[in-house]
């Protein structure tokens, strides 16, 4: 990076209200060229919201933006493009019914539309390989890959254009390990090519190993730009939630009770051999493997929502039949998805219809509910998982992207399931807010409920989980207590190494 460059580009004094909420307040910020700046914040601090604003998403309210040192007017998509602008959202746009190949080149003036359905395919194919997606049929339809794929096709798309300056909004949220490797090579690749990359994320980590400086956003505002080399993630930390974080991780009580759930003998679709696991009262076990391991079909499978071929489920004790997730959830079994978008929660009603939802359900059979018990019932699930209470009659799609996680986690524990099935937790959830998903599941735990959690983030699984259970490519590699496990341990079973 080349401290003494011009601003590739500067931002004074953008402000953005949506009624009462000032998501931002005044904020300056600015990039040079060939530098990558990690945007950091709480959930909800503005980090999206600027990118929106460069992106041209949406208009500021006040503010000027130069880009190499002209004023621009990034009034539209297309304007912020054409000013040389490219963005990996943090909710995907690719286009569900379309094709990976039909994806890849949509929007790209270089993709001429007489090329043959080979020719575009085959295009396709060099740009997935950039992201380590050769094994992907550029054929197929997009709604058919999973969350960290798409997240992957989405960066392929904008790698593939010809950007100066990229932004990338929390492109590894949804990613394990070795996903990560592979995005972070293209963001250094990107900054040596002297473009300048925007990078916002929650993984401290990787402002580390790729950021020159960070800028952190609180309340709306944004803090001058801090040089990585001069902090810690301590420091970053205490910065971005101001005050020190004490504990992530709760502590364990290790006191387990009998059995609650058992798998016998399950054969599922794309899983290898038998799917024998058990979680007892009072423990976390933990599921760990990256792309195509398989664990969220595991999930899926035990939670009634995916078929299974053989075998069977056995809660407390007893076989249950578990056909669909109404059945799920009427047995005590809660699960919570991956993709929230999809099925973890509702855009278009309130917070508080979201947290009240599945204890809605469960309750309704018994009667009458009044509104006042729906209301408590959600401000508690709203306390427990630091979801701002002032908040909750607003549509959860007007929330920040790691506020609609809390929501999506907190709404299944209102019905106090038997068993909770959680995928990636803490998915975009900034560090306070993660430490406050733990004690929660710890708690669950410890009230005697069992848990089953996923994650791609080596970290939290070591962290949280009593048992850890690793899968590759549909096969158990590894399950026992997380006592006898490292962290080396378990990224070469995750990757499946031999060294
Ligand atoms: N359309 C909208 N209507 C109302 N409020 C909105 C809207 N869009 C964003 N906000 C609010 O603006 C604030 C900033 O949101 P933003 O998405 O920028 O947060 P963020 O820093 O990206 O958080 P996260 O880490 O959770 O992604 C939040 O309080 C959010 O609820
Ligand atoms: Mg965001």
């Amino acid at each position: 990076m080349n401290t003494e460059a011009p601003y590739r580009l500067k931002a004074t004094g953008i402000t953005k209200s949506y009624g009462a909420v000032n998501a931002l307040a005044d904020v300056n910020f600015e990039l040079k060229p060939g530098e990558v700046m990690a945007l950091l914040g709480e959930n909800g601090a503005g980090k999206s919201t600027i990118v929106k604003v460069i992106s041209g998403l949406i208009i500021p309210d006040t503010g000027q933006i130069t880009i190499d040192g002209e004023p621009v007017l990034l009034s539209s998509v297309r304007a912020s493009q054409t000013a040389g602008i490219a963005v990996v959202q943090q909710e995907f746009s690719t286009v569900g019914t379309m094709s990976v190949a039909e994806n890849l080149v949509l929007g790209q003036s270089n993709a001429p539309a007489w090329w043959s359905p080979q020719k575009l395919n085959d295009q396709a194919k060099l740009i997935l390989a950039r992201v380590g997606l050769e094994d992907i049929d550029p054929r197929r339809s997009v709604d058919t890959l999973s969350v960290a794929e798409m997240q992957l096709l989405e960066i392929a798309r904008v790698l593939a254009k010809d950007a100066k300056i990229v932004i990338f909004d929390e492109p590894t949220a949804a990613l394990s390990d070795a996903e990560i490797v592979r995005v972070l090579e293209a963001v250094k690749r990107l900054a040596s090519e002297g473009r300048s990359v925007i990078y916002v994320t929650h993984r401290l980590g990787e402002v580390f190993e790729i950021a020159d400086r960070v800028t952190i956003f609180r309340n709306g505002r944004s803090e001058p730009p801090l040089l990585v080399k001069d902090l810690t993630v301590d420091k970053v930390v205490a910065l971005m939630i101001g005050r020190e974080l004490g504990h992530l991780y709760p502590e364990r009580t290790e006191k387990y009770g009998a059995p609650v759930l058992e798998t016998r003998g399950l054969k599922v679709p794309g899983i290898k051999g038998d799917i024998n696991l058990t979680v007892r009262r009072g423990e976390i076990l933990g599921l760990t493997g990256q792309l195509g391991s398989g664990v969220s079909e595991i999930m899926k499978a035990i939670s009634g929502i995916a078929d299974v071929l053989a075998g069977e489920v056995l809660l407390d004790g007893s076989a249950v039949n578990l056909h669909g997730r109404r059945r799920g959830i009427v047995m005590g079994i809660a699960y919570c998805s991956p993709d929230r978008k999809k099925d973890g929660i509702f855009g278009g009603i309130s917070v508080r219809r979201n947290l009240s939802s599945p204890w809605l359900r469960r309750v309704s059979r018994v009667g009458f509910v009044s509104r006042a018990q729906e209301n408590s019932e959600a401000a508690r699930s709203a306390s427990n998982f630091a979801i701002d209470l002032s908040r909750l009659n607003t549509l959860v799609g007007n929330l920040s992207g790691g506020n609609q996680q809390k929501v999506a986690v907190g709404k299944w524990l209102g019905i106090r399931p038997r068993v909770l099935l959680v995928e990636e937790p803490t998915r975009g959830v900034d560090i306070g807010a993660r430490a406050e998903i733990y004690a929660q599941l710890r708690l669950l735990c410890d009230s005697g409920v069992g848990v089953i959690v996923t994650s791609s983030d080596t970290n939290e699984i070591l962290g949280l989980s009593d048992t850890i259970a690793t899968y590759y490519r549909g096969s158990q590699t590894a399950n026992k207590p997380v006592q006898e496990w490292t962290e080396a341990a378990l990224v070469r079973e995750v990757m499946h190494r031999e060294d």
